[in-house]
């Protein structure tokens, strides 16, 4: 399987290409981001760009991929809504729509948050925008599309968020991890099982398209390929 991963230098990223890095069925990986990972490996190659918003300047390297990873994002967090948008769903459709005219076999997966509204009309404003993100996903004729739901993300082998909040959020509670995932496993999942359901979902598929929690920590365990 040839890879394509977009924010693989946030904590969702480095958590799939720590993952596709070891899975022995994934063959490369391109990272697509606005600064390189500093990781060097033989199956890994960046691509640095600069306008997410337009990808026609680098339609030459962005065929041949039979997956897509997308785990570019940010924080709502103090953010009007038409830059939230900008970021969620304007950056995400650009490179999704190129993708899928370049990539017609592609399976594009895409990371989104427990809570999202697919009505797109609720009261809190991430939810919406990543409703409309993952309705208009599934709208593009890609060969599947699914959409990952994580609730709180466990960070592994030494993976941190580039969201300074998120970074404060998990020092101060880090300790008590182990414990909250213990009696909440259906809303905690680990970087590890989340970057290999989405492999599992690229290389295998997934009973749903769009996989809360729960789902994604079933699909992480199952059919794992070290
Ligand atoms: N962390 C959680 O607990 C959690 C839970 C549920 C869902 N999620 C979702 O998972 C996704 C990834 O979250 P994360 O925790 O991995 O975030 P993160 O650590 O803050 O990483 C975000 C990634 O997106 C890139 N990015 C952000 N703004 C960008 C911009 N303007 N232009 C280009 N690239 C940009 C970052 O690149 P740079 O390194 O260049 O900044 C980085 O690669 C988000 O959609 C988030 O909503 C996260």
């Amino acid at each position: 399987m040839k890879a394509i991963l977009f924010g693989a230098t946030g904590m969702v990223g480095q958590g799939v290409l720590r993952e596709c890095l070891i899975d022995g069925e994934v063959r490369s990986v391109l990272a697509v981001g606005r600064r390189a990972t500093g990781q060097h490996h033989e199956k890994l190659r960046e691509l640095v760009h600069r306008d997410f918003l337009d990808f026609s300047a680098a339609e030459n390297e962005l065929s041949g991929f039979d997956a897509c990873f997308f785990c570019l994002g940010v924080s709502s967090v103090g953010m009007k809504e038409a830059d939230y948008r900008r970021v969620t769903y304007d950056f995400t459709m650009a490179a999704a729509r190129a993708l899928a005219r370049l990539n017609p076999g592609m399976t594009f997966v895409y990371v989104s948050g427990t809570g999202t509204d697919s009505s797109e009309r609720g009261r809190t404003m991430w939810a919406r925008v990543k409703g409309k993100t993952e309705n208009d996903l599934f709208r593009l004729p890609f060969r599947a599309a699914y959409m990952f739901r994580p609730g709180v993300i466990v960070p592994l082998h030494g993976i941190k968020s580039r969201t300074k909040a998120v970074r404060v959020a998990y020092a101060a509670i880090g300790p008590l991890l182990p414990l909250v995932r213990a009696v909440f496993p259906k809303y905690v999942t680990t970087t590890e099982l989340l970057g290999r359901a989405m492999i599992n979902a690229a290389k295998h598929g997934a009973p749903t398209t769009l996989l809360e929690n729960a789902d994604i920590n079933e699909l992480g365990r199952s059919r794992v390929s070290p």
